[in-house]
């Protein structure tokens, strides 16, 4: 389907596409839905390959893995020196350098690619991101830049980076999907289950929320979701949808990258953690059981409640950005991608999943410093930031007083007031390691390595 939804889009903008696929029914059925368009569809390789205009570019939109290796494999053969392999999909950024560098060898150019946004985005506009071969990328620079979203005449592409750079930002933009997923997750909770709205109530609620600051795609949905209503039963459908949420693995990349670069970003990883336990639910309905503790309500002014929900929620978010491009700019300078997080922000502002007003802030803050290494540093954000901090501890206090779960924006509340401590009591991690291991320690008043017998004296 997305791939369908690509072809007719840049088809649409006056480029002569083929689509390959082995069964016929989509390929009559994408002839048919040409209409005017330059569209050709074919079933085997050899008539696809001899379609393409030299040198060729070729877009695999194929199920993550082995599949796109199997891909790669069948198309080697009738592919030339100087020709374009494009994976679009969600590949990892290790299976991409691999790939880059076996095609290479061949003479073949390839690009990681992250597309976002949907099937609708791959039909009017999604986001783009790729990284590879930079001068392939002039070749078909001018038909993504006409195909991708476009925000104020600025399209949502840029050539990001060599080898993986592209799947990269595509993972991480991804993590940072998940962590503001969790985060709107749980101010549902707070306000389902604390405040005790009703779906009428909720829509109206992420509806009013959906402008100004906070306004995203992320909200925007979320609105819609709660005035849905199930064929089957008359119900809202999101009554009837079971509370396990499952995942392809790509925000779990990021948290596992995260934590080899030593990058923190707490909110990303509790929000995969989350996706786990969600998982769990035979557990946590026997553990409800055997642990049970009643959910209270929200006590006192709900509405004001509900207003520091919306200021702690536009906090954590912040936040998640602000993790998720630490982890970018560790990454970039581990991978050598030399990334312009300015121009991630840029085309992060349109068709993909994370779009957001936000993203202008995020945008003005690295063009204000390209290397800025924590966006809570930029003086407008860290303003906005503190502007809301009081709220997000808030929600945060009564949550646990309430027994209503919300890791994330405990988490996110946890880095922010970590991140600007200017003292931790790491010390003492220190000294308990070189206590029971002799990993000896550094002081604060010498440099160097010590070590000291402890038992002693
Ligand atoms: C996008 C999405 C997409 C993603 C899944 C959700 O940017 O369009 O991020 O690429 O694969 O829609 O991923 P999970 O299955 O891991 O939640």
């Amino acid at each position: 389907m997305t791939g369908r939804n690509l072809v007719l889009n840049i088809a649409d903008h006056g480029y002569s596409v083929v689509g390959y696929d082995q069964d016929a029914s989509k390929t009559d059925a994408l002839r048919h839905e040409a209409a005017s368009r330059d569209i050709r569809g074919a079933t085997t390789l050899k008539e696809f390959v001899g379609l393409l205009r030299v040198p060729r570019a070729v877009m695999l939109l194929v199920p993550v893995g082995p599949p796109v290796d199997a891909v790669i494999r069948d198309l080697l053969p009738w592919l030339a020196h100087g020709d374009l392999i494009i994976d679009g999909g969600n590949s990892h950024f290790n299976d991409t350098d691999l790939r880059a560098k076996t095609l290479a060898e061949r003479g073949i150019q390839f690009f990681g690619m992250g597309v976002s946004g949907g099937e609708h985005g791959a039909r009017y506009g999604p986001s783009i991101m790729p990284g590879g071969a930079s001068e392939a990328y002039e070749r078909v620079q001018p038909i993504f830049e006409a195909s991708a979203a476009q925000v104020d005449h600025e399209p949502c592409v840029t050539w990001l980076g060599p080898g993986s750079a592209g799947h990269y930002v595509k993972m991480v933009h991804n993590g940072i999907e998940y962590g503001l997923m969790q985060l709107i997750a749980e101010t549902y909770d707070l306000m389902k289950r604390g405040v005790g709205l009703n779906d009428d109530e909720l829509y109206d609620v992420y509806n009013a929320w959906n402008t100004g600051e906070l306004a995203g795609y992320l909200l925007e949905i979320t609105s819609h979701i709660f005035r849905k209503t199930d064929e089957q039963t008359g119900k809202r459908l999101i009554d009837v949808i079971l509370d396990e949420a499952r995942q392809k693995s790509t925000g779990m990349w990021a948290s596992q990258d995260a934590m080899d670069l030593h990058v923190p970003m707490p909110t990303m990883d509790v929000a995969v953690a989350m996706r786990n336990l969600s998982g769990c639910d035979q557990e946590r309905k026997e553990a409800s059981r055997v642990l049970p503790r009643p959910i209270r309500s929200v006590d006192g002014d709900r509405q004001m409640f509900i207003g520091q929900l919306r200021s702690a929620l536009y906090a954590g978010m912040i936040i998640t950005y602000a993790q998720g491009m630490a982890l970018l700019a560790a990454a970039s300078t581990k991978h050598a991608y030399h990334l312009d997080l300015e121009a991630v922000a840029r085309i992060w502002r349109g068709g993909c999943i994370i779009r957001a007003t936000l993203l202008e802030d995020i945008r003005a803050a690295f063009r204000a410093r390209r290397d800025l290494s924590n966006l809570l540093l930029d003086p407008t954000l860290s303003k906005t930031v503190m502007a809301h901090q009081q709220n997000l501890r808030k929600v945060v206090g009564v949550a646990s007083e309430l027994g209503i779960p919300a890791p994330s924006l405990m988490m996110s509340l946890a880095y922010l007031d970590s991140g600007r401590s200017a003292w931790l009591p790491a010390n003492l991690i220190q000294a308990q390691r070189e206590y029971f291991g002799a990993h000896t320690y550094e002081r604060i008043d010498a440099k160097g390595t010590f070590h000291t017998q402890w038992e002693k004296g």
